[in-house]
């Protein structure tokens, strides 16, 4: 009698511990998904190299066409997205530079918004894995000036009030964009497009307007990180200093501007001063 009781009390240890280390793993497993290591308390980086960014090695290893930002351009963003990715990353524009961009977050959601189709087509036919979308703009380069002067006339393009999806009253207010782009919260805009050196090309006033916009209404923590190249010029000077603010200027290197955009999301409309963004 005595055997036939050890047998099941072992058989049952086993089970128990089989049971044990099944459920161990899948908890290790699950917080590896999510990168929390809740014993260490810090996230876990996955280092291993993604898809991506082994595409994007092999890209610019083969080509003689290098982006158009310079190397201490490109180290500002670079910088954030060392500390922030995996993250949401919007970027206006495709070109030599959207697979670089897109290595940059690893398990991030890197968008692209692209305004020429055929561009589109160019890029992605060597790089299907990219994340784009063709957008189409509601201004023209030459109307700057008016725009610049007429938005206090309407309220919707005031802070108070200001949002992005829907607001055809706003000329400013991007409405075009796929739905993801107003669903997600974006950590990082960059502004390298779309055209903006020929009277009828759509110019950055309204990527300007509507990332402000985006940033201020940001409901999660944080700041938005908002990067304006080519700000040698008149219009994307004019409407960074208008809509960005100087205030919010953390770094200018070459012709690239980095802001930090606190989120106004919790401040009362009241307390939002006046017609200024700043
Ligand atoms: C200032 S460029 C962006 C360039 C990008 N930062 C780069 O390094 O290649 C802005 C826009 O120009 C257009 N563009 C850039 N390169 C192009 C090309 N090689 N052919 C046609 N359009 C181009 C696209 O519409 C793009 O969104």
């Amino acid at each position: 009698m005595k055997y036939r009781n050890v047998i099941p009390e072992k058989l049952w240890f086993i089970l128990v511990g089989l049971a044990g280390l099944i459920a161990g793993s899948i908890i290790i497993s699950t917080f590896n998904r999510s990168n929390y290591n809740p014993l260490l308390c810090t996230r876990v980086v996955d280092s291993n190299p993604t898809t991506n960014q082994l595409n994007a090695i092999l890209h610019y290893a083969t080509s003689k066409i290098t982006p158009q930002q310079s190397n201490q351009e490109i180290r500002v963003s670079f910088d954030v997205l060392q500390l922030l990715s995996p993250c949401n990353f919007l970027v206006f524009g495709l070109g030599f530079d959207s697979q670089m961009w897109s290595a940059f977050n690893p398990r991030g959601t890197t968008l692209f918004l692209e305004e020429d189709p055929k561009w589109v087509q160019t890029v992605l036919k060597d790089a299907s894995f990219l994340h784009a979308h063709t957008v189409t703009y509601r201004t023209q380069l030459q109307e700057a000036d008016d725009l610049m002067k007429s938005y206090r006339n309407v309220p919707s393009c005031l802070p108070a009030n200001a949002y992005v999806n829907g607001n055809t009253e706003c000329k400013l207010a991007l409405t075009n964009l796929p739905d993801e782009v107003y669903d997600k919260e974006w950590d990082l805009i960059m502004i390298d497009a779309p055209k903006g050196y020929f009277a009828e090309a759509p110019g950055r006033m309204a990527a300007i307007w509507s990332a402000a916009v985006m940033a201020r209404n940001r409901k999660g923590p944080g700041v938005t990180h908002v990067f304006l190249h080519d700000v040698d010029r008149k219009v994307e000077k004019m409407f960074a200093m208008e809509f960005l603010c100087k205030k919010y200027l953390v770094k200018a290197v070459g012709r690239l501007w980095h802001f930090e955009i606190p989120s106004m999301a919790n401040v009362s409309s009241s307390v939002i001063s006046g017609n200024s963004f700043c």
